[in-house]
């Protein structure tokens, strides 16, 4: 038996299947890509890997394939040394798979992905010792699941972190149980498209959150909780490719929740983490360990 996770996270895992192109491809095109690589990825899988690169001890709860993708998702994140006990399996199902094209200049990244074809997990799947013994949970959806998780971790004090794939009106039946949203610009500009992300971030607070991020890409992130809202600045970087850059934040603010720093600490640290890992293809290549992050951080100091 591993030791019990310091983190739970529900959610999406998938395969990344990234290929760094010059540009978008037009119809019928034949393009030839600039490099290939595969990756676990999906915003649950590399939030945890982030954390358990840091030090914490991290358990994902999600279901993938009996498929070669489940297989390597599995061999992955244990190697990351993520908790894998709770990946269960669907027979004949077929995991998640994402194609991600990079656009080699400026990093950023187009994604199209194919659902898993296996159920979501249920509520019947999940110990509540795992949830009220962890100190905080990850989710990244609503369902039967994440909504019981989330109700087992609030009755226990577990910190309920939130990264919303889904928008405001869909994912509100759960925001009363999060503790820490962090929502990306896009969200935010969708719930209120004439104001700024600080708005939103001090709107999540007012409807019961600790600490409500809005993640701004390059430009940081606004975050707002009891003492005010502050912008913390990204890092600059050489750009190689964005993806994961938000769950990569996610993965730091979770090890950071563990460490009880001040939430200015807490925000710095988050955004180095996810402008490191811009430094590589996919969301596994550049996550940094803790040492490496506190080398970063001071050099970015002086
Ligand atoms: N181009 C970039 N340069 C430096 N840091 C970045 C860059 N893009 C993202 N980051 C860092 O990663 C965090 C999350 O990125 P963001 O783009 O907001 O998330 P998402 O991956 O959801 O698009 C940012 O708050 C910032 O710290
Ligand atoms: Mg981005």
């Amino acid at each position: 038996m591993p030791p019990s996770p310091d983190i739970v996270g529900i959610g999406v895992c998938t395969v990344d299947h990234l290929v760094t192109v010059p540009r978008l491809p037009n119809r019928n095109e034949n393009m030839t890509a600039i490099s290939y690589d595969r990756q676990p990825g999906g915003l649950a899988a590399i939030a945890l890997m982030a954390a358990a690169r840091l030090g914490a001890r991290a358990k994902i709860i999600a279901r993938i394939g009996d498929d070669d993708s489940g297989i390597y998702i599995r061999q992955v994140l244990q190697e990351e040394g993520v908790d894998v006990s709770q990946l269960l399996v669907e027979p004949g199902g077929e995991s998640q798979v994402s194609v991600i094209l990079v656009h080699e200049a400026s990093g950023d990244r187009s994604i199209v992905s194919r659902p898993p074809t296996g159920r979501p997990v249920s509520p019947g799947e999940i110990d509540r010792a795992d949830i009220t013994s962890a100190r905080v949970l990850f989710i990244d959806t609503l369902n039967d699941a994440t909504l019981q998780a989330a109700r087992w971790a609030q009755d226990a004090g577990t910190k309920v972190l939130l990264d919303p794939a889904l928008p405001y009106a869909e994912i509100k039946p759960l925001l009363r149980y999060v503790d820490v949203p962090i929502v990306p610009e896009y969200w935010a500009r969708a719930l209120m498209p004439n104001e700024a992300p600080a708005a939103v971030a001090e709107r999540l607070l007012d409807e019961g959150a600790e600490i409500a991020v809005v993640t701004l890409g390059e430009r940081g992130a606004v975050v707002a909780w009891e003492a005010g809202t502050e912008t913390f600045p990204a890092y600059p970087v050489d750009v190689v490719d964005t993806t994961g850059a938000g769950d990569a934040y996610h993965g730091a603010f979770l090890y950071a929740l563990l460490q009880g720093w001040e939430l200015p600490r807490m925000a710095r640290f988050a955004s180095a983490v996810g402008s490191m890992n811009c430094r590589a293809v996919g969301g596994r290549n550049a996550l940094p360990t803790r040492a490496e992050v506190d080398q970063f951080l001071a050099a970015a100091k002086s």
